[in-house]
């Protein structure tokens, strides 16, 4: 393990307001426990942290929301995130939280170290203050139209509708999201670090030093860098977080990002007494697993703070994920789409492995990739079901039914090259996962613990040892060929029980394997070859002497089961049921700052089903998109609806770019009487969801013929 002698690896600290769902788990807890597992079982010296970070704004917001207090949030979502997450075998040494005493004391305790080697800058600045709640308010809790499309719920940092980035000053009639009332501007004095001062060691460390970083990870941090660093402060204005550690700082905490990353420290503090090992001696491997909207704080600010406080070592790497969208669409928690853990252990009970395999085989390693139910499906019945668990299972049978369940012996006399070709991938596979691991590319060393498995399929079906069983049978039974003797039964036997002993050999070379990303998998396979964990080892994995001969196994038990067309259907309709309902909630929250747009639309007046069966709608596909001249919010749609193309005028440029829309199903209302709009004739009407001023075409689940009816 080279310049290493003990490893410390990190999970990003989820943020207590909310359940953990499975783009958390792709983009960095489950590569980072696949990594642990795998250093555990090279018996590294490695400890796993993470907890959760439960300070923040949002979390305050969540509380007033609710009318609860911060701390019932965070003591509500710890206990979800942390069962969420031992559930899926994600298995931290520790999960702590950022509310422990140890964790206040350490995070307070670094500030005023740098506090008194004189790090901060202290300024006064005018901040926009709720006068009604009395809090300063952060720019996302300031609400106003948005002076470039005339949005009036554009954020104090961003217009949401035309994108652009904002500041409070510049929204028209700015108001507070917390309690309407018009902010007022406050000065109020922070603590800064100066990072620009840290820019000429970070090109160095990072930029020379760690060139080998994926590029995702080094270009982001580039970039950064070549744009300049600024004074960032490290102090907020709140009464939930920590205190900051100063005379005449009452209201002030410490900011959640300067206090949270400090936690891998406090965790570590909490886990072990040789906590300094792992964060003072420079032959630890610091690796910290994030997501792709944590890498500047991890790569350049908090890295900077371990500088400035000194005595730390500094991480050897950062392999960040990009994210991972559901069904085509960006995971949103506000608006329900995604799909929870504690959700998917319900319907899925004793399943994590599938979650696990799936989520490591379409990880976004290198660019945000897509997770469908229909792939989920896919990958279970095609790769989990018919390679890797079908050559397990046809091994157990068939040593059960030709070898008297017992680990047959090898015949030296009728080995043959495939036998020993086979023997010899179990070394080669494992030097490639290992450099695949060893580079943080899991993907690609789960795709070779698979093909090692369906390699043993193509084994046994080349060799066939219910043939040579059969031949056994007729030799037996006087008729075969008369040129076979009672010599050709010890050969059949010797063949079958090599076929057995590798394929056998290799079943537990593939628990040593797949260990690392599924381990309740590896552990069913130890239960049925009868062994202990400890042969997972790795340093065991390429021997082909892991099962003793002669031992007696178990009967064999499916790993994996089928996933099943309709748990498919009923797994997307929850998705977009939870969208739905998140929707509905929306609008009946009552005073829910930002998301509080507008009272629920006015029931309208009971119709009968005539009044409906009235209603020819019908699904088209959008051919072509055109903005209408001098009307800004006109688009002239061409609309294939299979028996003919229509032209519709709608009134969406502000929500959509044409080129973003053309493909796109939608549903039209195809018998409304035609109508000119600025000289062009819109023959009929699509119909859209309206999201809090966003707009959402309203179109089949899955892609339909066009001209398909809707009723
Ligand atoms: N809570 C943050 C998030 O979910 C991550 C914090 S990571 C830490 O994006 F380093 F600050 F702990
Ligand atoms: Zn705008």
């Amino acid at each position: 393990m080279g310049k290493f002698n003990r490893y410390l690896i990190t999970a990003a600290l989820p943020y207590a307001n909310g359940p953990v769902h499975i783009g958390h788990l792709a983009g960095c807890y489950l590569p980072a426990d696949i990594y642990v597992r795998y250093l555990r079982a090279k018996k590294a010296d490695v400890k796993f942290v993470c907890g959760s970070d439960e300070h923040g704004v949002p979390i305050t917001i969540k509380a007033m929301k609710e009318n609860v207090t911060p701390q019932d949030i965070v003591d509500k979502y710890h206990k979800i995130i942390s069962d969420s997450f031992a559930a899926m075998g994600i298995s931290f040494d520790i999960f702590a939280r950022t509310s422990d005493p140890i964790h206040h004391q350490t995070a307070s305790d670094f500030f005023l170290k740098m506090y008194n080697d004189g790090l901060f800058e202290e300024k006064e600045t005018e901040q926009y203050f709720d006068p009604e709640k009395k809090v300063f308010l952060a720019d996302r809790y300031i609400i106003g139209t948005c002076p470039k499309c005339g949005n009036d719920k554009a954020y104090g940092d961003q217009c949401e509708r035309c994108g652009s980035s904002l500041s409070p000053d510049e929204l028209i009639n700015p108001h507070s999201a917390l309690s309407d009332a018009v902010p007022i501007k406050k000065t109020t004095k922070h603590w800064y670090m100066p990072l620009q001062n840290y820019e000429p060691w970070l090109k160095e460390w990072l930029l020379e030093g760690h060139k080998e970083w994926k590029n995702n990870v080094y270009g982001q941090c580039k970039s950064w860098l070549d744009n300049g660093l600024q004074s960032r402060a490290m102090t907020r204005d709140s009464n939930w977080g920590i205190k900051v550690p100063l005379p005449d700082a009452d209201g002030k905490v410490l900011y959640v990002w300067f206090d949270a990353p400090i936690g891998y420290i406090s965790a570590t503090k909490e886990l072990t007494p040789d906590w300094a090992d792992y964060w003072c001696k420079d032959d630890t491997k610091l690796v910290h697993f994030i997501g792709k909207d944590n890498i500047v704080f991890h790569c350049i600010i908090f890295p900077a703070m371990l500088k400035a406080h000194g005595n730390f070592v500094f991480p050897e790497n950062v392999p960040a994920n990009e994210f991972l969208n559901i069904e085509g669409e960006k995971v949103s928690t506000s608006r329900n789409w995604a799909v929870w853990i504690n959700d998917y252990i319900q319907d899925f009970p004793d399943q994590q492995d599938i979650l696990r395999y799936v989520l490591c085989s379409t990880a976004p390693e290198t660019k945000d990739n897509d997770f469908t139910w229909k792939d989920f499906q896919d990958r279970n019945n095609n790769e989990l079901v018919a390679i890797f668990g079908n050559f397990i299972n046809r091994t157990m049978v068939l040593m059960h039914k030709l070898c008297g369940g017992k680990v047959p012996r090898l015949h030296e006399e009728f080995v043959e090259a495939a036998d020993k070709d086979l023997v010899k991938e179990f070394t080669l596979s494992k030097e490639k996962i290992e450099s695949s691991l060893e580079n943080y590319r899991f993907r690609e060393a789960l795709a070779e613990v698979i093909d090692l498995a369906r390699k043993g399929n193509q084994y046994l079906q080349k060799n066939e040892p219910w043939k040579l069983a059969s031949a056994m049978e007729r030799i037996k039974a006087g008729t075969a060929d008369p040129l076979y003797t009672e010599k050709d039964l010890l050969m059949l036997q010797g063949k079958i029980d090599n076929c057995l002993y590798v394929c056998l050999q290799l079943t537990a070379n593939l628990a040593i394997f797949i260990n690392p990303f599924l381990p309740f998998t590896a552990r069913k396979i130890c239960h049925m070859v009868k062994v202990v964990d400890r042969m997972l080892e790795w340093e065991n994995a390429g021997s082909d002497t892991l099962l003793k001969v002669g031992y007696t196994l178990r009967a064999p038990e499916l790993l994996f089961k089928k996933v099943e067309d309709d748990q498919v259907k009923a797994q997307v309709e929850k998705l977009h049921a939870g969208l739905k309902k998140s929707a509905a909630e929306a609008a009946a929250a009552a005073p829910a700052p930002v998301a509080e747009e507008k009272a629920a639309a006015p029931a309208k007046p009971e119709i009968q089903f005539d009044d409906f069966a009235k209603l020819d709608l019908r699904v088209g596909t959008i051919l072509s998109a055109e903005k209408v001249e001098k009307a800004d919010k006109l688009l002239k749609l061409l609309i294939d609806i299979g028996t003919e193309q229509r032209t519709v005028v709608s009134g969406i440029a502000m929500h959509f770019k044409p080129e973003d829309i053309i493909g796109k199903q939608v549903t039209l209302v195809a018998n409304l009487a035609p109508r000119k709009m600025r000289g062009i004739e819109s023959q009929g009407m699509i119909l859209m969801a309206e999201d809090n001023g966003k707009l959402i075409f309203v179109n089949p689940a899955e892609a339909v013929q066009p001209g398909s009816g809707v009723s």
